[in-house]
C-alpha cells in the first residue's frame, strides 16, 4: 500500500503494508535512525516523534494513520535548530544516551502547551519517557533553559504547525 506523508519537511512516499508500525518505516525504509526503538509497546517513550506538533510513540503508530500528516524526528529538530538541542548538551543531560532523542521530542510538544512549565508540570508530562541512566534532574534543567529561550524569542508560530496546516 502506498502511504504520503511529510518527514522532516520532504514529502515521501513509501509502500508497505498498512500496520507497519510508524517506527521501522522510518528507521529502515526512511534511513532516520535518530528514533530508537526501546520496549516496542508503547511504555518507554524511546521512539517519540511528532505527528502534526504532537509527541506520538511511533513503535505502536500503524503507518497508515500518518497519511497526509507531517512527521517531525529528532533529525528535523535539529534541523529546525531547536534550543533543547542546544540545552541539553549545556546541561550534559545524557548519560548513555539511548532515550534521549525520545526525551526531546517528548519536551518539544511539551513546551507547546506549556511555554512556562513548572517543575510538576514538567515532571508530570515527562514521566512516561523512561531514562535507565535516572537523568531525570538534567532533563527538567535542559527543559527549563529551553523554555526560556523560546519564550525570549519573537513568537512567530512553529515550523511544524506551519507545514501541518499544509499537509
Ligand atoms: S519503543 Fe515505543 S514506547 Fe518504547
Ligand atoms: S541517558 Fe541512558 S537511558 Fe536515558
Amino acid at each position: 500500500m502506498a502511504i504520503k506523508f511529510k518527514i522532516n519537511r520532504e514529502p515521501v512516499t513509501v509502500d508497505v503494508p498498512a500496520d507497519t508500525p510508524l517506527l521501522w518505516v522510518i528507521r529502515d525504509d526512511i534511513g532516520f535512525t535518530g528514533t530508537k526503538f526501546g520496549c516496542g509497546i508503547g511504555l518507554c517513550g524511546a521512539c517519540t516523534v511528532h505527528v502534526n506538533g504532537r509527541a506520538t510513540r511511533a513503535c505502536i503508530t500503524p503507518v497508515s494513520s500518518v497519511e497526509n500528516t507531517v512527521v517531525t524526528t529528532i533529525e528535523g529538530l535539529a534541523e529546525n535548530g531547536h534550543p533543547l538541542l542546544e540545552t541539553w548538551v549545556e546541561a550534559q543531560t545524557p548519560q548513555c544516551g539511548y532515550c534521549q532523542p525520545g526525551q526531546i521530542m517528548q519536551a518539544a510538544a511539551m513546551l507547546r502547551d506549556f511555554p512556562d512549565p513548572t517543575d510538576e508540570q514538567i515532571d508530570q508530562v515527562m514521566s512516561g519517557n523512561l531514562c535507565r541512566c535516572m537523568a531525570y534532574i538534567r532533563i527538567r534543567e535542559a527543559i527549563r533553559m529551553a523554555a526560556g529561550r523560546l519564550r525570549a524569542a519573537a513568537p512567530q508560530g512553529n515550523d511544524e504547525d506551519r507545514e501541518a496546516s499544509h499537509a
